[in-house]
């Protein structure tokens, strides 16, 4: 367990620490005295103590000097700028043929680690598939996925099976989707590839399923890593074939030697666009209900 204390000597008795503190380590029991450390066991580590106190007086054992930065007032966005780039943002899926620059992907997975994860869990692993080779493998085994998720569709029997486990609802809806899912595997196999779109980087989000969040977590990176890439000149696009025929089954997984029990997520195709959006068009009105 790591040391959490507080330095009594830099305490200015404020007790952010205290209100911070999700898991109530810090319990200042009476206002302008110093907070009193307990159950220290039950800290997830989400550097929260640290990161409120102005003062340095949290001292924890998980961040050391050096450990935590500075929030610079000057590189601060304006709503504006955020609802700029989160409209902008669009789904890229026509790539120049240029290698994309290992710095711009780090650049991304910067900003996908620092999404919220449940319970703190940091669970979420990348991997990034670069090799043309191993991406036309993977969009092998996405076509191959997408047949297989399609075909006890066809057998009368299997489908009374399916619809008695998923539901009639889930059911009709699927398979409603599973003509598009042969169609787009038959296009695949016959050399056009709109699973994939020949993107030279292929970013997928990985942990292990017995995570508390797994898949939310992932995600929540991955929204990350797309706005980030937008800043970074990167068109992106959600590869939600991929992401479907890896829950169906763990083929691609295996081939791109994750660890046993870990499954992906979220995906992104990723490269330098061909095509840049001056516009934006409007989306349905929001469903609000305010009570
Ligand atoms: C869960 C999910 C799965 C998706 N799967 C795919 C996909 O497999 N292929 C694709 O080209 N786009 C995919 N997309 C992108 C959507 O088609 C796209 O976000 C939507 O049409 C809105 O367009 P925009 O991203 O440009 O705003 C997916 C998006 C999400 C959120």
């Amino acid at each position: 367990m790591a040391e959490i204390r507080i330095d009594t000597d830099l305490c200015k008795k404020d007790g952010f620490c205290s209100v911070a503190c999700v898991q109530g380590i810090f319990r200042q029991n009476e206002k302008g005295t110093v907070p009193e450390i307990v159950g220290p066991e039950s800290c997830f580590l989400c550097g929260q103590c640290v990161a409120i106190c102005p003062h340095d007086a949290v001292v924890h054992g998980d961040f050391p000097d050096g450990s935590v930065g500075d929030v610079k007032p000057e590189h601060e966005s304006t709503y504006e700028q955020v609802l700029q780039l989160m409209r902008s943002r669009r789904s890229k899926r026509a790539f120049r043929d240029k290698p994309v620059e290992r710095g711009d992907i780090e650049k991304i997975i910067e900003a996908a680690r620092f999404a919220p994860t449940g319970h703190n869990a940091q669970g979420t692993g990348y991997v990034v598939v670069q090799d043309p080779d191993r991406i036309r493998e993977v969009g092998r085994l996405t076509a191959e996925g997408l047949r297989k998720m399609a075909k006890p569709f066809h057998s009368p029997i299997a489908r009374i099976f399916i619809r008695r486990a998923m539901g009639a609802r889930t059911f009709d809806m699927i398979a409603g989707f599973i003509p598009e899912l042969e169609h787009l595997a038959k296009l695949y196999d016959e050399g056009t590839d709109v699973l994939l779109n020949g993107a030279p980087a292929l970013l997928l989000f990985h942990a292990d399923t017995l995570g508390l969040s797994p898949g939310t977590d992932a995600n929540l990176g991955l929204q990350n890593a797309a706005l980030a890439a937008e800043t970074v000149g990167l068109g992106c696009y959600y590869t939600g074939f991929l992401v479907s025929a890896c829950d169906r089954d763990d083929s691609i997984a295996r081939f791109l030697s994750l660890p046993e029990h870990h499954k992906i997520y979220g995906g992104l195709a990723l490269g330098y666009p061909k095509l840049t959006f001056k516009k934006w068009p409007e989306r349905k009105p929001a469903r609000v209900t305010w009570l």
